[in-house]
């Protein structure tokens, strides 16, 4: 496993592009980034502070088993923020969550071939001790949920361990939250449902008036009410 570590770099997801191929696993951290991506064509804010990361996996997965990489990935940035003495929430399919807001991103850009997944880059972003004023309504960090809050060095070499170890989705259920709560579906459609429980095929089960509905992860998010 190569890791490589940058002062600054505009998205650690574009940057690793070029070891794709290589068949050699390889995590590339930043200290920031100029243009952090998030998903939905968004930008993620980057600030000095923060965990920024990027891990390029070769996984041979089936195309239908993108979810297990959402999951673990979640996962591991739990157990890192567990270990720190924290209580993650994971908000389906994989936003993860310090009480009511969020504390870390996850985009993943899987590469077919075949209709497998040949190779995968899980980026993360997460927030330590960033500042993070702009958005304090819907996002937090570390450092304000800790007494002692861990450096950032330390959280990313927690993270980037996790990363390497095995997951399972009994783990992810563990650390799902939320269920039982009002949610908006965001999709084609839009409307309010609650959230019951996530499928061991990483669909979410939801009520609207009495039906239960699936929801697929690669077609649909929730925003919490
Ligand atoms: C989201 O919540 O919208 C996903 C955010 C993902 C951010 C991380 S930071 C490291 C990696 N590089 C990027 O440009 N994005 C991901």
């Amino acid at each position: 496993m190569r890791i490589e570590f940058l002062k600054s770099v505009d998205s650690t997801n574009n940057y690793i592009q070029k070891y794709r191929g290589g068949g050699e696993n390889v995590i590339v951290c930043a200290e920031r980034q100029s243009a952090g991506r998030g998903t939905k064509g968004r930008t993620f804010l980057s600030d000095a502070g923060g965990v920024y990361l990027s891990a390029l996996f070769y996984p041979d997965l089936e195309a239908g088993q993108a979810f297990r990489l959402m999951a673990h990935a979640a996962v591991s940035v739990c157990k890192t923020l567990e270990g720190f003495g924290a209580h993650p929430a994971i908000k389906w399919a994989n936003d993860v969550f310090l009480g009511e807001k969020k504390c870390c991103g996850i985009l993943i850009e899987n590469f077919l071939k075949e209709n497998k997944i040949y190779e995968s880059v899980i980026g993360i972003g997460l927030n330590v001790k960033n500042d993070l004023s702009s958005l304090s309504d819907i996002a937090c960090s570390l450092r304000e949920v800790l007494k002692n809050c861990p450096t950032v060095e330390e959280v990313r070499g927690k993270l980037t361990e996790n990363l390497t170890q095995k997951s399972t989705f009994e783990e992810y259920l563990s650390f799902v939250g939320f269920l039982g709560r009002r949610v908006q579906v965001l999709g084609k459609e839009r409307y309010f449902a609650t959230a019951k429980r996530v499928l061991l095929s990483g669909e979410l089960e939801v009520e609207k008036d009495g039906e239960l509905i699936k929801l697929s992860s690669g077609e649909i998010s929730v925003r919490l009410t």
